[in-house]
């Protein structure tokens, strides 16, 4: 991965450039990286801070040969390997929120935007899209985020080099990537559960149309979430967005 990289001072988004690229025929492993986002996205058409140089806004095409439906794995994979890179290179133990949030000390930290075009049952490419909190300071973060979001400088104290941890990241998702499509989503499961945060804690559930607490039990082996509620039904969530109560 990273074979192909591309630089960009300011962009809307670091997933329209990939897409652009991917559409012309950009190779596996092509990665695009820019200093500043000015319309950052992240999932459920929220929008994505993207400060100037001071985090990691970066987007990966993969072209993986596997049915589209599988592709939220690979959202569980990426995740896996940020967590792997803070680890190695700023000693921090970072937990995954599931489906795409890393957090550290209850904050979030970085998010996760998978994207993908697909023809039928065949992947064209999906594009993995990171964003990573980095060298924030507390004026750096909107007042209404202070209290949910948070970056490496803040809660370490350090500043760290992007490069840094951009070569470590692709290293470490190149090793999970060839695993996971080697030996399927197995090969992600337990890695991603020993970073699995909240597990077996009371959370809040949120589908399309509904919304009630629950207990986290865990996921699947194919990645999907699974929760109990109070009267012990499991339930099996492939689109969710869970919560819980702070303070
Ligand atoms: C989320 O937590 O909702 C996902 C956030 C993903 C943000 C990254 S930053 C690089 C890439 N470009 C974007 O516009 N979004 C992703």
């Amino acid at each position: 991965l990273g074979q192909k990289m591309y630089y960009r001072n300011q962009v809307d988004s670091t997933q329209s450039i990939a897409h652009q690229l991917a559409r012309d025929g950009a190779v596996h492993g092509t990665v695009v990286v820019a200093d500043e986002q000015v319309k950052g996205r992240g999932r459920l058409h929220r929008p994505w801070h993207s400060q100037k140089g001071k985090g990691i806004w970066m987007s990966i095409i993969l072209r993986p040969n596997i049915e589209p439906q599988r592709a939220p794995q690979l959202t569980l994979a990426s995740a896996v390997a940020i967590t792997r890179m803070l680890k190695s290179v700023c000693h921090v133990d970072a937990k995954i929120k599931w489906p795409n949030d890393i957090f550290l000390h209850n904050r979030k930290l970085a998010g996760i935007l998978t994207e993908m075009q697909a023809e039928q049952d065949l992947i064209e490419y999906v594009i993995i899209g990171m964003g990573i909190n980095v060298n924030q300071n507390q004026t750096d973060i909107p007042d209404s985020l202070t209290e949910i979001a948070t970056s490496l400088k803040l809660e370490t104290g350090e500043t760290f080099k992007r490069e840094t941890l951009i070569q470590s990241i692709l290293k470490e998702l190149e090793v999970i990537y060839d695993q996971y499509i080697q030996q399927g989503f197995s090969a992600v499961k337990s890695h991603w559960e020993e970073a699995a945060y909240r597990m077996g804690e009371t959370i809040t559930v949120k589908t399309r149309n509904q919304k009630w607490d629950a207990l986290l039990v865990g996921i699947q082996d194919d990645g999907a979430l699974i929760v109990e509620d109070q009267t012990q039904n499991r339930r099996v969530l492939y689109s969710a967005e869970i919560d819980w109560k702070r303070g």
